[in-house]
């Protein structure tokens, strides 16, 4: 009976790089592929400055790694701004269509939900989610009040 413990172990343990090595497998898509779904939220999310803030930097600073890390989506100044996936995370995945898939999520939300969860879908980014940008490190930081920052960028639909 030990043995096939340690067995069971060895196999769990064996396999858990392949696991994280899927788990990362996901690549982000950009703001525009989110818009043919979200349109109302594209909308009101193009209205926050998360979606221009890349343009706020001048053409040297655009270049300068230790601006980019927090005005461009995962450090890519080829995604310039916050986009969606700046908080929801990597979307190649959990975008595919039979994952996000009107008629499916109408059928059964709860399993889509879960699929969309296991491809990488951060379904509500919380006050650690926003405090990778919103920090100290950041030369215009005055605080951070999740709470009443959030009212601001909230999605209206
Ligand atoms: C092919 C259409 C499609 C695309 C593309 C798409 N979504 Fe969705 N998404 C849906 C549908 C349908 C739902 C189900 C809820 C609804 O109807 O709003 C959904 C739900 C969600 C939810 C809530 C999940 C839940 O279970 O409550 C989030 C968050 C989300 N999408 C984010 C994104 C992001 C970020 C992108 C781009 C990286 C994206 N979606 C691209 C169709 C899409
Ligand atoms: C750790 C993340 C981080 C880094 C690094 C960072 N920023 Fe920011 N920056 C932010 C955040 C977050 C805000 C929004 C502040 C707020 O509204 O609380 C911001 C705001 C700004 C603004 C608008 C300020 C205003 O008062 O309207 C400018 C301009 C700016 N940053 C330029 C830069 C430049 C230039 C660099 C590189 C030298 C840089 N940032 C590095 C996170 C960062
Ligand atoms: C600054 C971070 C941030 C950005 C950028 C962002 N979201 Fe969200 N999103 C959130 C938060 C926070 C929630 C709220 C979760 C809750 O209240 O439970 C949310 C909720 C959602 C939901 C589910 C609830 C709803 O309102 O329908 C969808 C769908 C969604 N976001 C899609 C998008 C899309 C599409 C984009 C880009 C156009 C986007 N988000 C950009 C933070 C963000
Ligand atoms: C990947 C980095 C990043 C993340 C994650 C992030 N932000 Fe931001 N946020 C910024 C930057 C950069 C700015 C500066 C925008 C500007 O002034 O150019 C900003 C600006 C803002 C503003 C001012 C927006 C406006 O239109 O006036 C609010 C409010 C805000 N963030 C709230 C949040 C909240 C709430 C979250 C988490 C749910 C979040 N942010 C997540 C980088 C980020």
């Amino acid at each position: 009976m030990q043995r096939l413990i340690l067995l069971l172990s060895c196999v769990v343990i064996l396999s858990l790089p392949i696991y994280v090595q899927a788990e990362t497998a996901a690549t982000y898509v950009g703001a525009k592929k989110c818009k043919t779904c979200h349109i109302k939220i594209h909308k009101t999310w193009k209205q926050t400055k998360h979606a221009t803030t890349f343009d706020r930097l001048n053409e040297q600073e655009k270049k300068d790694p230790s601006c980019i890390e927090c005005h461009a989506t995962n450090k890519d100044p080829n995604l310039p701004g916050i986009h969606c996936e700046g908080c929801h995370g990597p979307g190649s995945l959990f975008t595919k269509a039979k994952i996000m898939n009107k008629k499916k999520y109408k059928a059964d939300p709860e399993k889509q939900r879960k699929l969309a969860l296991e491809a990488g879908l951060i379904l509500a980014p919380d006050e650690n989610n926003c405090k990778q940008c919103h920090n100290e490190k950041s030369p215009h930081y005055q605080g951070f009040d999740f709470k009443a920052r959030y009212e601001e960028i909230k999605h209206k639909k």
